[in-house]
């Protein structure tokens, strides 16, 4: 492949030259384009060794658009990528401007773009990174984000903000380009959908310090929220309390108890494809919720009295215009038959079954190990990692929801 690797003014600058090292290696033609505010961090003589060719950082340069011009450039590129994406660059991009050659070669091209964002953690979360992304993905559509990662930062907070490291950058960005994911893609293809995700436990209040919860750590229903992102969807994701950020390019709605959550799904439902109910949510509420902390008195029980919670799924799926509804069945025994009465029960489209019995997989863990049901079939997903298990689990979603789609219409 031919392949423009876009550098911007980060600390990471540095590790794109280990991206660039394996791009070649692995048998493509890269050529590089710094920003004025890369070359402050890295040479361009590093790169000019690595790729083979001296690296482009002009844009007003008569000598260099005599060669290949930028419009060239723009069509030369099979793929770009953006690494280390700055938080700078990403706003000139999302705003479509091109006052640099980077932005001029990403604005005058269709290829598939590719952007991995390096920031510091305030940077990174900050809700006008998180809209110039979104934007930049909205509207100008064949964007994938790679990352960030999580951990420890140059600037000494922790946090997500970090550069994926390169083999994994590279290695994400080869698989989805390898051959085959092509034809894959084109039914995977997530753009124009848009797609409301639940995740996390839903908090039921005693009191003002206490609630009943659960141990939902919401990572599997943030996965699928990035790996819909990553296929070009629209995702809103109604999250629980939980300590994930929030996937880039993902509208994300906070709520605390399971009444809040039903309210917040109900508010952006009607917009919705495809609605997965991946939250933990709270069977029962107590009856009261004190608005003053609970005193210890003469009495060596306490006696709560619980009521029942909304049915979100169930809600959902019943509605007229109902979206391609997907639940969670979490399940400690019987899984199988648990799983399929509650999709049948709720009139789901498929169902996901976990056992979370097992420390090794479910809630908490990194991993996962699921049954896909569906009103005809049953098919077991091997154990792992819930982000690599989340894109298996959406083509498996987008195989139903096509095969729907294509009978009703
Ligand atoms: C020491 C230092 C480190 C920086 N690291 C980052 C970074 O990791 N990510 C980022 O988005 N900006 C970082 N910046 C700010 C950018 O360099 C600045 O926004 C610059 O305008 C980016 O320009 P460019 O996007 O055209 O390369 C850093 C600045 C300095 C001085």
């Amino acid at each position: 492949m031919q392949i423009v690797v876009g550098v911007t003014g980060g600390i990471a600058a540095y590790k794109a030259a280990e991206i660039v090292r394996r791009l070649i290696k692995a048998g493509h033609e890269v050529q590089v384009v710094m920003t004025e505010g890369a070359k402050a961090f890295v040479m361009p003589m590093t790169f000019q060794a690595l790729s083979g060719r001296p690296v482009r950082d002009a844009l007003l340069d008569p000598q260099a658009e005599q060669g290949m011009g930028h419009i060239e450039l723009a069509r030369w590129a099979d793929l770009i990528l953006i690494a280390p994406a700055s938080a700078n660059c990403l706003a000139r991009l999302a705003a479509g401007m091109a006052d640099d050659l980077l932005t001029t070669v990403v604005l005058a091209s269709r290829a598939p773009l590719y952007i991995a964002p390096a920031m510091n953690q305030v940077m990174w979360e900050s809700p006008l990174t998180a809209r110039n992304v979104r934007q930049l993905s909205e509207v100008r559509g064949n964007v994938t984000v790679l990352g960030p990662d999580q951990g420890e930062q140059a600037c000494g907070d922790v946090g997500p903000g970090r550069l994926l490291e390169p083999d994994a950058l590279v290695e994400q960005l080869l698989a989805l380009n390898s051959p085959g994911a092509a034809a894959r893609s084109a039914d995977m293809d997530m753009r124009g959908l848009t797609v409301v995700i639940t995740s996390g436990p839903t908090r039921e209040r005693l009191d003002p310090v206490r609630y009943l919860s659960n141990d939902s750590s919401g990572k599997m229903g943030f996965a699928l929220a990035a790996a819909a992102q990553t296929r070009g969807a629209k995702v809103i994701l109604v999250a629980g309390p939980v300590h994930l950020p929030t996937p880039a390019g993902v509208s994300r709605m906070d709520i605390e108890s399971a009444r809040e959550m039903q309210e917040a799904v109900m508010s952006v439902i009607s917009a919705a494809d495809i609605f997965i109910g991946a939250a933990a949510v709270a069977d029962f509420r107590p009856v009261l919720s004190q608005s003053q902390k609970i005193k210890k008195s003469g009495d060596q029980t306490l006696e709560l009295k619980l009521e029942q919670n909304p049915d979100i799924l169930a809600g959902v799926a019943a509605l007229d215009n109902a979206p391609f509804t997907v639940g969670f069945a979490a399940e400690t025994q019987n899984l199988e038959t648990y799983a399929r009465d509650k999709l049948t029960r709720k009139r789901l489209r498929m169902i996901i079954g976990n056992n979370v019995s097992r420390a090794d997989i479910g809630f908490n863990s990194e991993y996962n190990e699921v049954l896909v049901i569906t009103p005809s079939s049953t098919t077991p997903i091997d154990r792992q990692l819930k982000s690599e298990l989340a894109g298996v689990l959406m083509d498996q979603i987008m195989r139903e929801f096509n095969a729907l789609s294509r009978s009703s219409g």
